[in-house]
């Protein structure tokens, strides 16, 4: 299992609001909503568009792409065009920094 990795401070992200960070090499969707952070890749499982340059809605995230959306809180896909769930990766804070830790399956 890897590690936790620092990637952003709370104070970075308004709230509600998201970010695309790094860990080990992926790119991380990081989103600030009512005051807890959640992590999922940025990758639309449709045809790969930046989930963390779509628009929250509630605890969702549009696709800037086609407009599918999946659940930040758990990757779970909630509308088409896109029909697979993206993953969701575990996220703490400590102080004012937020750690990710990637979930590999
Ligand atoms: S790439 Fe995301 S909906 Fe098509």
């Amino acid at each position: 299992m890897s590690d936790f990795v620092r990637v952003a401070k709370v104070s970075e992200i308004p709230d509600p609001g998201k970010t695309v960070v790094e860990v080990d090499d992926a790119l991380i969707a990081l989103y600030h909503v009512n005051g807890a952070f959640y992590a999922t890749d940025d990758v639309c499982t449709h045809d790969g568009g930046p989930l963390a340059e779509g628009e929250l809605d509630g605890y969702a995230i549009v696709c800037p792409r086609h407009g599918a959306k999946f659940d930040i809180r758990t990757g779970k896909v909630l509308s088409m065009p896109a029909t697979k769930d993206t993953r969701a990766h575990e996220v703490k804070v400590e102080g004012d920094d937020v750690y990710v830790r990637l979930n590999e399956d």
